[in-house]
This record gives structure tokens, sequence and C-alpha cells, in this order.
């Protein structure tokens, strides 16, 4: 258990995460490095006996300790824009063992991951074959790339996540991944090394994979005839995790099933876990500023709390659900009822949780569960509100990973015209 209570405290590790309020206060992300390297740890052993290359996807939670700990247990990574990239490579991370996605490069990331060397552009599009060709041109590099393959799969996840359907502006189809590759194939800098493709995610059957997989080995075995053989086949990202009731997805049967499809071809593997890998190991503690208890039958109960949708996005804008749990037992004149947990910003939408059945006193600590992937990555600084510290605990410890942002990291962005 990455969180659990101890003495009626909750904690992350052996740290008592009243602990972590007190010396960094909250709103505070609160990240258990044990639990990352334990989910890293369980897809190792999922995939043993299938060559394969972790590439961490750091949308998901891109703090620099996080991705140093991922390089640490071996990752590579999968990112979407330049400042991924340097990210990476400022915790350390090589940038061969680097991914490069997203629809939308642009001439500057494309040079700055040509000049750095990553080891695979995944295209998307026409368009972005003909600039890295370019630039790869212009620089006199060589670029190694896969095609991203819109498999047309329906990965029955929430639509905004769902990445592999028709409509979806993500990839291309087979018949002009075909004309890429071997595009790309018959040109001096280009080096296409493999196919790609990601279909969504929280997705909790191996079944959309294996289609998804069944497309590109088709088309592999296509190029193959045309005298192109493949380094590899990158399966994409996806892996759901457990917020309330959801089955635990299984890598190791996703695992073995593509190995059972993969049969004997030599090619490799790659998968881009984000969520998997961090989501769990992560909560969001936040304070209790006030009550507002319904003075009519059947009105909500509102506990206003210091966090809020600009700190953790996910239930304004998906729905989504995230356990809410007490960090210290109820207090004696708590006020037990069914409560929405809303926040500060002006807004309806911002809420963090909905009728949860608590005791609640105004000071109370909470800890908003599995908000470690896609939760601090997606904050912002609406109603200039200041981003939240981010701890990590390791071992009975835990350290500061990113300050609290103040109001001063907005001002000095700006400039008024009379300052000159
Ligand atoms: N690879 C690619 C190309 C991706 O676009 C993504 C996620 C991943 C890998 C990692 O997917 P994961 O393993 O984390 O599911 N903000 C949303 C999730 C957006 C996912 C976008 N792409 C959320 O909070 O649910």
């Amino acid at each position: 258990m990455t969180f659990h209570v101890k003495g009626g405290q909750l904690c992350a590790g052996a740290v008592p995460l009243v602990d972590v309020a007190e010396s960094v206060g909250t709103p505070t992300y609160v990240y258990c490095g044990d639990a990352i390297a334990d989910c890293y740890r369980q897809l190792q052993r999922a995939f043993a006996e299938v060559p394969v290359r972790i590439c961490y996807a750091v949308k998901a939670n891109s703090n620099l300790s996080v991705l140093r700990l991922m390089k640490e247990l071996g990752a590579g990574f999968d990112i979407v824009s330049g400042g991924e990239l340097q990210r990476v490579i400022a915790a350390g991370g090589a940038p061969e063992s680097v991914v490069f996605s997203g629809v939308g490069k642009s001439v500057a990331e494309i040079d700055l991951a040509l000049k750095c060397g990553v080891g695979c552009f995944n295209v998307e599009s026409e368009a972005e074959l003909e600039r890295l060709a370019d630039q790869a041109t212009l620089l006199g590099r060589t670029a190694s790339l896969a095609v991203r393959v819109n498999p047309q799969v329906d990965a029955q996840t929430h639509p905004y996540i769902a990445t592999g359907l028709r409509e979806s502006k993500f990839g291309v189809t087979l018949a002009e991944a075909r004309t890429l590759m071997i595009r790309a194939h018959q040109h001096p800098q280009l080096e296409p090394r493999g196919l790609a493709c990601h279909i969504g995610s929280q997705i909790e059957r191996a079944a959309p994979y294996l289609q998804a997989l069944d497309g590109l080995l088709g088309l592999a075995d296509d190029l193959g005839a045309q005298g192109l053989e493949l380094e590899h086949f990158d399966v994409g990202g996806g892996f759901g995790v457990t917020y309330k009731d959801e089955a635990p997805f299984d890598p190791a049967q996703l695992a073995a099933a593509l190995q059972r499809r993969m049969g004997t071809r030599p090619q490799t593997l790659v998968i881009e876990p984000g969520r998997f890998l961090t989501a769990n190991a992560g909560v969001l503690l936040t304070r209790v500023e006030y009550l507002k208890p319904s003075r009519a039958a059947g009105q909500p109960h509102f506990a206003v709390v210091d966090a809020a949708m600009n700190d953790l996005l996910r239930p304004a804008l998906y729905q989504a659900w995230h356990p809410v749990e007490l960090v210290q037992p109820a207090q004696k004149n708590a006020l037990s009822a069914s409560w929405n947990i809303v926040g500060p910003i002006c807004e309806s939408g911002d809420f963090l949780a909905l009728q949860r059945r608590l005791a609640l006193s105004p000071g109370d600590l909470l800890a908003i569960g599995a908000a470690g992937a896609y939760g601090m990555a997606q904050s912002s600084n609406y109603n200039s509100r200041g981003r939240p510290a981010e701890v990590l605990v390791q071992g009975g410890s835990f350290r500061l990973v990113r300050r609290r942002e103040h109001v001063n990291d907005q001002l000095a962005l700006e400039r008024l015209e009379a300052d000159g």
C-alpha cells in the first residue's frame, strides 16, 4: 500500500502526510518514489520474456526528480515537446532513449531533437515527414523515425483521451503509413526504423492493443517484402489504473498476448506508459478552508478547500473520480455529511469530488488520491493562483522537489508599458 493509515495518520511510505503539510503547506502534491519503482518493476516483470523498451510518457508527470527516478530505473522516455526533451536532458536522461511523439512538432523542436540525437521521431503526417527530411538535410543529421499509424481501434475510454479513432487527429492510415515509410526509406537523411501507434489512455483491456498491433504487423510484412526491415513496434501507452472500482490493468496478460502475436519476429516492442507508473503513487494534499453546509433540504453541502481545478483539472475536465481521504482522524465536532469538495476558483465547474460522505471540520487536511499522473502536469495559474509545491517521499524521508510558486513568478513574466 502506497498510502496507508498508521496510528490513525495517513502516511506516504513511512512519512505521515501531516508532517509534509506542516513543513511545506498546502496544496501540495506528494509522490511516493517507492510506489513508482514498484509499478515500474511490475511492468518489467510482466515483459521479462519480451524484448521491450519502456519509454515513460513524460506528460503524465514531468517533475525532474520523477524523471531522474525513471532514468535510474532504466526507463527511456516518450516526449511530445521540446520542453519535455529539455526536462529529460536536465534529469540526466539520454536523448537516444527518447521517442518524440506529437502532431505539431515545430521546426525549432525538430532541430533541437536532431541536434541532441533523439532515438526516434514518431512521425504523424506527410507534412511532418517533409519537414523532418528538410531539417535533417539542412543540419546534416540522420533522423531515425517510426510512422505513427492511427489503427482506427476503439479503446473504449473517455472521448477526450481516445486517440485511435478514425476521427482523431493523431497518426495516419495504414495505407498512408506505407507510402511514408517507403518515401523515408528512399531519403538519404531518414532512417525508418519502426511503426508506432497509441490508441488512448486509461484502457482496461488487452484486446484493443492486439487489434492495433495486428495492423502494424500486416504493414510490416508488406514493407519487409519491399526490402524495408523494421527494428521495433511501438504500441503506445494507455494502461489503465484503478481510481475507484476499475479492474486493475494486467500488464502480464498484455505482454503474453503481444508476445503470442509477435511469434518469432525479431523486432523489439516499445511501450509508452505514463499514468500506470505515477497515478497511484501521488496524492494532492489540501486543507479545508470553510464548510458551507446547506440550509435547505436537497441542497448540496460544500467543503471549500485550498486546492482547485487549476491544481487538479481532471474532475472538472473529464468528470474524473478521485478518492478523497482524511489525513487525520475526524475531529470531535466534525460534521458528517455528503460533501462536494470544491476549490476557491470562480467557476461552478471547480470541484475536486462530489457527494463524498466524510466527517469534516474546518482546517482538516484531505488527500485527493490517484493524483500522481496528469495532476501537476495539467496545472495552471488560473485565477492567478500559484502552482502547488511537489514533494517526493523516498524511504523514511521526504524532500521538496518543486517549491510552491510565488505570485512574483507570474508577475516576473509581465511588464507594464510604463516600466519600459
Ligand atoms: N504515448 C502517447 C503518444 C500519448 O499521447 C500518451 C497520452 C501516452 C503515451 C501515455 O498515456 P498513459 O499511459 O498515461 O495513459 N490528461 C488525460 C490523459 C491524456 C493522455 C494523453 N496521451 C487524463 O488525465 O486522463
